[in-house]
């Protein structure tokens, strides 16, 4: 496996594989890799004659107090996980590399990136944004994978792939789950003991929802919105911060339940730790 820090010859080696008519695939991340990560990558594998996994965590995308310092970093592990699933090449910038001195120009969302995680979190999507679509031009992927954990970071990617004329095609990839049900996320790291015995309860409410969405009773969406919140708040220091019954496509808040409903799920532990989950009501 490749490793690359500086722009120039990550592209290099792209422009390279590209000459030689051989397809790529690329698999953004910030990096602390667990299986959910490495399932992007297998993918990515059989998706394209190359990978290419960045490793980046992005300054622009962290609020003022949100966890960018602290966020958890091993890039020897990483490294060796990546090449143990066969990535071609491990794309590790640095801040200055990709925010050269005078940087000001960004991606902005619209509503897509307003709503749900997007309220507690301005400006997020529009650092995601901006740094993929700059991953999207150093590598000029033919694919690129990302996790359905991050719904509405995929719906985003989506958006911009369509609406900036990007060439390539997003890869969706189901959440990988720890044996007790807690989506596998770097932030996981985060949990103390008590904390992470009770975490399980996030996976457990989407189960519930699931099962209320398909009673014949017909329940109403607030009633799934209210089964969740009771479900995870019953657990000593965790707080919805929302539970939302969404179309999958638009992540505009369901009306009704239906097919296309996605139950959204994001809980603050002890103030602390942000949890994201998601599921869809009839998957
Ligand atoms: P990061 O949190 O490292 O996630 C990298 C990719 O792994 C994302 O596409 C995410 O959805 C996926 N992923 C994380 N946990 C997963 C799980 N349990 N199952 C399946 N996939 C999972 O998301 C980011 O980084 C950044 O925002 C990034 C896109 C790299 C832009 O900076």
């Amino acid at each position: 496996m490749n490793r690359f820090s500086e722009i120039p010859a990550m592209r290099e080696c792209c422009r390279d594989w590209r000459r030689q008519g051989l397809s790529i695939a690329l698999v953004p991340t910030m990096g602390f890799f667990h299986e959910g990560h490495l399932s992007l990558m297998r993918r990515a594998k059989s998706l394209a004659d190359r990978v290419v996994v960045s490793l980046f965590v992005n300054p622009i995308q962290f609020g003022p107090t949100e966890d960018l310092a602290s966020y958890p970093r091993d890039l020897e592990r990483d490294s060796n996980l990546a090449a143990a699933v066969g990535v071609d090449a491990l794309f590790t910038p640095t801040a200055e590399t990709m925010y050269s001195d005078g940087f000001q120009t960004r991606v902005v969302l619209g509503s897509l990136g307003q709503g749900l995680c997007g309220a507690s979190r301005p400006g997020h999507f529009d650092g995601v944004a901006t740094v993929v679509a700059k991953l999207f031009h150093i590598v000029a992927p033919d694919v690129a994978v990302f996790g359905e954990k991050d719904f509405q970071q995929l719906a985003v990617i989506r958006r911009l792939v369509t609406d900036l004329d990007f060439n390539l095609r997003i890869v969706g990839q189901p959440i990988i789950r720890e044996a007790d049900g807690l989506a596998m996320s770097s932030r996981n790291t985060y949990l103390t003991t008590e904390e992470r015995q009770a975490a399980p309860c996030l996976y457990r409410a989407l189960t519930l929802a699931k099962t209320i969405a398909q009673q014949n009773t017909r329940p109403t969406v607030a009633a799934i919105e209210r089964a969740v919140r009771d479900q995870i708040e019953k657990n000593a220091g965790f707080v919805v911060e929302y539970a939302t019954v969404v179309d999958r496509a638009s992540l505009a808040p369901a009306a009704k339940v239906g097919e296309n409903c996605l139950l959204a799920l994001a809980v603050r532990v002890n103030g602390r730790v942000r949890l994201i989950d998601n599921t869809l009501l009839f998957g």
